[in-house]
C-alpha cells in the first residue's frame, strides 16, 4: 500500500519534471526564433522600417515615414511597436510588397523566416514600448 502511494507520488514527481523540462526547451526555441528573426529584420528591414533619425531628426526611412503619414499617429509608424500584426499579414506583405516596398522572393527569405521576423516583432513590440 504505503509502496504504492510512493510510486504514485514519484510519478508526479517525474512528470511535473517532465513538464518543466519541455516548457524550457520552447522557452529557449522561442528565444532562437526571436534572435532569428532580429538578425533578418536588421537586414531585410530594417534600411526602411528602422528607427534612425539622422536628417535634421527626420527618419528619411521609406518604410517608417509611409506608415507615419498612412496611420497618423493612429498606429506607430515604427512595426517593432506594433501588436496589431499577425504572422499572416507579415507574410502577405513581405511576399507580395507594397508601394515601394518589393517583394520578398522564397530565395531571399523562406517561410520560416518570415515567422522569425514576426516572432521578433511580436516579442520586440511587447518588450519595448
Ligand atoms: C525598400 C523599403 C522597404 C523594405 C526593404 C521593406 N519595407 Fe515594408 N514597407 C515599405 C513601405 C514603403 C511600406 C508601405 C507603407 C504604406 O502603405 O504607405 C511598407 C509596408 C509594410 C507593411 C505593412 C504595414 C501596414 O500597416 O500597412 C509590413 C507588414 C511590412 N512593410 C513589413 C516589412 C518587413 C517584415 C520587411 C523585411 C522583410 C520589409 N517590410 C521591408 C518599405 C519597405
Amino acid at each position: 500500500m504505503k509502496t504504492a502511494i510512493l510510486f504514485k507520488k514519484l510519478l508526479g514527481a517525474m512528470f511535473a519534471v517532465a513538464l518543466l523540462a519541455g516548457a524550457q526547451a520552447a522557452a529557449a526555441q522561442d528565444a532562437a526564433t526571436v534572435a532569428s528573426g532580429k538578425v533578418l529584420f536588421t537586414r531585410l528591414c530594417a534600411a526602411c522600417h528602422g528607427a534612425d533619425r539622422s536628417d535634421q531628426g527626420r527618419a528619411m526611412l521609406p518604410g517608417t515615414d509611409a506608415l507615419r503619414i498612412k496611420y497618423k499617429g493612429q498606429l506607430p509608424a515604427l512595426l517593432e511597436q506594433r501588436t496589431d500584426l499577425t504572422p499572416d499579414v507579415i507574410r502577405t506583405f513581405v511576399r507580395r510588397g507594397t508601394w515601394s516596398m518589393p517583394p520578398f522572393r522564397k530565395t531571399e527569405i523562406s517561410d520560416a523566416g518570415i515567422d522569425a521576423v514576426s516572432a521578433y516583432i511580436a516579442d520586440a513590440a511587447r518588450t519595448k514600448r
